[in-house]
């Protein structure tokens, strides 16, 4: 099945059961300055969840454009190393606005991925929330879940986990996460469905929202792999056209495991966020989201470097990107033309800055060579723009509250999710689960009670722990 099929076919299924299909919102999150990028699918129904806005219609679906790629929520340095880290990527969403609750959403889930894409039933394995102080666990998801499921294959988890929110403040809830079980054993979180019913207050405490709703999201690229029967979501159609174009440009094969491989997945995946930002209005700069737009750009760049590409190359691979994914987004195809022109003036840029340095350090060379030996005053540094807003304040990136969120965590197919959890459910500082930092013991301690056979915390951990080892430049 190929990516294109299966996104229309999310959106169609959920439009035969009455939601109405709406466009992606835009990755520049119109209304909020605080929010770096759009990061989930919710984002632009907020205030939808929160009663302060009404619409023509209660139940919606859509494939929205994501980015998580900033402060702590930033994955850049997993990106290229890990098989399914991404800085964009398409989350695939249905949400009920006081409609329909956890009674349908689950079942919509369960028929869509065994019935209409025909996963078998045996590879899937559900998780619900287990109740901590503030919140009681979730008795009504686990019987929907016993439906389908064999106890065995039904986890329970705590806030870190299954409670979503997406910020410290704002609507939020316990949610449910559907896995796939990979043939080599491990778990891969595919989808997370969201049982809205709290809007956090700044103090912490948890007032109902006007209607329990449904928020869930699933990554495009993850469940792509699944479908195609793939390792890695840069072995699906995603991403294979760009990968292969990068290839030929540089001349080596595309062998999935040697540091050429590496290099060409960071350029696949910069090039499709460097599209995406620029066709939705971001300019590379010095400042804010411009700035994270030519950090990625100018990574890409050093990588072409590496894989020996000496002339400018990306704003010739944006022509794949608009090709491949202009259907969906349609934008790409109007602004085209200035994707092409805003790349190209941007290497032209790098590559002047490049050599500026390299002049600079042309005369100390030569004095080297001189005199023998050069005194550590004489070889100037190269100095980069820094960004004038600083992005890396240590605390993650800002959330719509104007506030940090908190962690990164694994996500539901795009990279780390944002997903700012850790927090006491009544707002008070108590003892429980979620304060602690866990490490990847303290995780497999926890779920060695509640998990039994699904062996969770062994197969995620390989996997976070696989991508967060392996750095790159
Ligand atoms: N909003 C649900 C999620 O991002 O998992």
């Amino acid at each position: 099945m190929r990516s294109r099929d299966i996104r229309r076919g999310f959106l169609e299924f959920f439009e035969s059961a009455g939601h109405k299909r709406v466009a992606s919102a835009s990755l520049v999150p119109g209304d909020d300055p605080t929010l770096l990028f759009t990061n989930a699918g919710m984002n632009q129904f907020k205030d939808v969840f929160l009663g302060k806005e009404k619409r023509d219609y209660a139940r919606a679906t859509t494939t929205q454009k994501c980015m998580r790629v900033s402060g702590k929520h930033n994955d850049l340095d997993n990106v290229g190393p890990s098989p399914r880290h991404h800085t964009f990527f398409e989350m695939l969403g249905n949400f009920s606005f006081g409609d329909y609750f956890k009674g349908e959403a689950i079942p919509y889930a369960w028929h869509l991925l065994t019935a209409v894409w025909q996963i078998p039933p045996e590879r899937l394995y559900a998780t619900i929330f287990m109740g901590e102080p503030g919140v009681p666990r979730d008795d009504e998801a686990y019987d929907l879940w016993r439906k389908f499921l064999p106890a065995d294959r039904i986890g329970e988890l705590g806030a870190e986990d299954n409670f979503w929110q997406m910020g410290d403040t704002g609507p939020c809830g316990r949610c449910s996460e559907i896995y796939y079980l990979k043939d080599d054993g491990s778990m891969m979180e595919i989808w997370n469905n969201v049982f809205m019913e709290f809007d956090r207050q700044p103090g912490g405490a948890l007032d109902p929202l006007p209607a329990p709703s449904i928020d869930t999201g699933m990554g495009l690229e993850r469940v792509t792999a699944v479908l195609q029967g793939v390792e890695s979501n840069y072995d699906t159609d995603l991403f294979q056209p760009l990968l292969q174009d990068v290839a030929t440009m540089c001349g080596q094969p595309y062998t999935r495991t040697d540091a050429a491989s590496t290099s060409m997945r960071v350029i696949a995946d910069h090039m499709r966020a460097s599209t995406f930002l620029i066709a939705d209005g971001v300019i590379p700069s010095n400042e804010w989201r411009g700035y994270v737009l030519r950090k990625i750009m100018r990574r890409a760049m050093r990588h072409g470097k590496k894989l020996g590409i000496t002339e400018p190359f990306m704003h010739a691979l944006a022509d794949r990107v608009v090709s491949e994914m202009g259907d969906a987004y349609p934008e790409l195809r109007a602004n085209r033309d200035s994707v092409v022109k805003v790349i190209r003036s941007e290497e032209e840029r790098f590559d002047a800055v490049l050599s500026a340095g390299l002049g600079r350090l042309d005369g100390p060379r030569r004095r080297v060579g001189e005199q023998g030996r050069a005194r550590r005053r004489d070889v100037p540094a190269l100095r980069l723009p820094r960004p004038a807003a600083r992005l890396h304040r240590g605390h993650g990136q800002r959330t719509a509250t104007g506030r940090r969120s908190r962690r990164v965590r694994r996500g539901h197919g795009g990279p780390a999710r944002t997903c700012p959890r850790r927090q006491p459910l009544r707002g008070h500082p108590g003892p429980g689960l979620h304060r602690r930092r866990r490490g990847h013991a303290g995780r497999a301690r926890r779920h060695r009670g509640s998990l039994r056979g699904l062996r969770r915390h062994r197969s995620l951990g390989r996997e976070d722990r696989g991508a967060v080892r392996r750095r790159s430049t």
